[in-house]
């Protein structure tokens, strides 16, 4: 289950949007602790459907006592997205204290910093603590144009030369091999982005015969191949079918039935949420950085908490069984 969080009463004091199609929001948060390491994330309650839901998001830096999100609105989203940009100024809510997962190990003498489009969200504050503590760092940042970098202007006062831009509509992309083979032995890799993004990284590291624990990673969100479709979950062992919504994910449409679940990250990372797929009528839409392309291809399992079907029925085996549950 998860780790125990603390919830703190959160008041939206500012808005902005950093690029074409990101919001950001600053919230002043009742007995907030002042620091909190780059990278890190909250959770935050929002309604979707008019029911209570959580969404998870990198914060990103800002003044003692807030905590700034920067959410890019997707029209494929769960909701999520949509539930962030609809508060104004004034509306109250619930944030956790922030916790990492994707933290900087201050042992490399030089860092790469990677991000792609919003995934830019915890590397800038990655950057502008590597900068603080004059370390050696350079950082890449591809979007699909320039209107939609949000933060590159800040990040360009603060890096200078040190970073570097990559506009798809203008032709530039980047070369994570040219990039990789220029690094010191004893470098370390950060990256945020999209799906593909993180599966390249992953494989040309490999080949390069670094070091895995020196590339680290975070996937976003928006990684799935379908738009979200309600489909149906039937548990092994459970004895009647689970609609998940469109707007929700089979995690939460689980455990609010009662099936027992483990589960940690809520973000495709972990794996602890993995349930065995036993029979699927529709296609399996993974979207976890968990498994690899190979166990994803074989589809023995899927991750709840960010995976879902192409609509039709699931067939899962959780380990529940009714009378171990009775
Ligand atoms: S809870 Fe971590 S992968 Fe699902």
């Amino acid at each position: 289950m998860k780790s125990k969080q603390i919830w703190r009463k959160a008041r939206v004091i500012s808005m902005a949007e950093p690029a074409a199609d990101v919001r950001m929001l600053t919230f002043a948060v009742d007995g907030l602790q002042s620091a909190f390491d780059p990278g890190s994330h909250t959770n935050i309650k929002v309604m979707i459907n008019g029911a209570p839901a959580i969404r998870t998001y990198t914060v990103i830096p800002s003044a003692p006592g807030t905590l700034s999100i920067a959410v890019k609105l997707h029209p494929n989203s769960r909701g999520g997205s949509a539930a962030i940009w609809r508060m104004q100024p004034g509306d109250e809510t619930e944030m956790t204290e922030p916790e990492n997962r994707f933290e900087l190990s201050w042992r490399a003498s030089h860092y790469l910093l990677i991000a792609g489009g919003i995934g830019v969200t915890p590397i800038y504050g990655m950057a502008e603590a590597l900068a603080a503590r004059g370390q050696s760092l350079r950082m890449v940042y591809g979007a699909k144009n320039r209107s939609l970098m949000a933060f590159a202007e800040p990040l360009q006062a603060l890096l200078g030369d040190r970073l570097q831009c990559f506009s798809q509509d203008e032709g530039q992309h980047l070369d994570l091999e040219a990039e990789f083979s220029a690094l010191p032995p004893d470098a370390e890799a950060y990256i945020c982005g999209p799906l593909g993004l993180l599966e390249a990284a992953r494989d040309i590291w490999r080949r390069s015969g670094r070091p895995m624990s020196r590339l680290r990673y975070e996937v976003f969100g928006d990684n799935g191949r379908f738009a979200e479709q309600e489909f149906e979950v039937e548990v092994a062992g459970y004895g009647r079918s689970i609609t998940v919504r469109a707007d929700q994910t089979m995690l939460d449409a689980l455990t609010d039935a009662g099936v027992p679940m483990i589960f940690d990250c809520r973000r495709g990372e972990c794996g602890l949420c993995a349930v065995s797929i036993v029979s699927a009528t529709g296609e399996v839409d993974h979207r976890d950085v968990f498994f690899s392309q190979g166990e994803r291809k074989e589809n023995p399992r899927i991750c709840a908490c960010v995976s879902r079907l192409c609509g039709g029925t699931l067939v899962v085996d959780t380990g529940y069984r009714r009378e171990q549950a009775a």
